[in-house]
């Protein structure tokens, strides 16, 4: 089996920083959504690994490489336009050839992973194979519609009056009947070429298209809340250790990495949290549930339930909380508010 990894897409959910980052490099526990990805996939056994790239095809080459720091041999496949994930199969027919394959979506986390599933889809190997989860309120998803035995009998993208509550998961597992599906369909109303109407058409047709419900934790980190929420929860599984510098009037509580190079002064870091490699925090109080990247420097700085990225400096700021702050950028405090504020940035200042 081989996997297709999609990052290649616009994220406006996530400005400002789409305007400078690609979404699935976005840090979860001070690692990149797609490395999370990638990890699972790997966890499949598997290592021929197409990822589907777009506009930021560079940083995403920089970080992944060829894949080998992860035990995959990843093959990029370039996207000019995000016309829709079934185009995504279009590209990579000549990658994936007649293989069976898992298909992934970039900005998915499933920390508790798709063994079971991918196992299942191998024992029986029905033409394809969705991952569904049950939700309060699918409409932001592909619907599932199924029959007792685990059938597929309709799926709709995003629809308005959703007649079930099982939601499509970006994971996916295919034979090679999908491209005879992703070459017939026509673009959606939204002009892109949807998975859900090629796995439409499979199941009008008679094809065997199964759903295995995933019970695990599940996010689409297209949003900031989502992103936030899911860092929280890989956060509280992560292994404590203090590989960094801890000074004797700091004070440490609960599970916390403080990675190698990192320096806490004076500083108390109520886990879960992490503090990145090369970081200084001095008279600061971070946590709980916060990630600081790596090369941070936070001041006299009191955060939780955040994300800091590489570089960012903070100092002087009594109370953040539920935060994403970029690369490299400073937040400081000042007599009156003075903001220099990126396009589409959100900003809450305490009344
Ligand atoms: O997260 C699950 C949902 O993902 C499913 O329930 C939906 O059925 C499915 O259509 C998809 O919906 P989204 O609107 O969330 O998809 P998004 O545009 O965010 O794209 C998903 C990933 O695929 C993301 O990593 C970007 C990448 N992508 C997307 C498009 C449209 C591409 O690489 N190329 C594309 O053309």
């Amino acid at each position: 089996m081989k996997a297709l990894v999609l990052s290649g897409g616009s994220g406006t959910r996530l400005r400002p920083f789409s305007y400078s980052m690609p979404k699935q490099l976005i840090p979860i526990a001070n690692k990149p959504v797609l490395e999370h990805v990638l990890e699972n996939i790997r966890d499949l056994g598997v290592t021929e690994v197409g990822v589907i790239v777009g506009g930021w095809a560079q940083q995403i080459t920089e970080v992944i490489g060829d894949g080998s720091r992860l035990g995959l041999r990843v093959t990029y496949i370039a996207q000019e336009e995000p016309l829709g994930l079934a185009h995504c199969v279009r590209l990579a027919r000549p990658f994936l050839g007649d293989d069976d394959f898992v298909m992934y979506l970039g900005d998915n986390m499933l920390p508790d992973g798709v063994v079971p599933i991918a196992e299942e889809f191998a024992e029986h190997r029905p033409d394809a194979q969705v991952v569904v989860h049950k939700v309060p309120d699918p409409r932001a998803f592909g619907v599932v519609e199924m029959d007792a035995e685990g059938r597929v009998t309709r799926l709709v993208e995003k629809p308005r009056e959703p007649r079930s509550d099982l939601a499509l998961v970006g994971v996916y597992f295919f034979t090679a009947a999908v491209h005879r599906a992703v070459d017939s369909i026509e673009p959606s109303a939204r002009g892109e070429l949807e998975i859900t109407d090629a796995l439409q058409w499979l199941v009008t047709r008679g094809a065997e298209v199964r759903a295995s419900e995933y019970g695990g934790y599940w996010k689409d980190t297209g949003r900031a809340e989502d992103v936030l929420e899911c860092n929280r929860r890989l956060l509280e599984e992560l292994r404590p250790g203090l590989a960094g510098e801890v000074d004797g009037r700091s004070e440490v509580d609960g599970r916390v990495v403080v990675e190698e190079g990192a320096r806490v002064v004076r500083s108390r870091i109520e886990g879960p949290a992490i503090i990145g490699r090369g970081s200084v925090v001095e008279d600061s109080h971070v946590g709980p549930g916060t990630s600081v990247g790596r090369g941070c420097v936070l001041r006299d700085t009191r955060i939780a339930e955040s994300i800091v990225l590489d570089g960012a400096s903070i100092s002087d700021v009594p109370g953040l909380y539920g935060s994403l702050i970029g690369r490299n950028a400073t937040v400081g405090a000042s007599a009156r508010h003075r903001l220099v504020v990126g396009d589409h940035t959100r900003i809450e200042v305490a009344a």
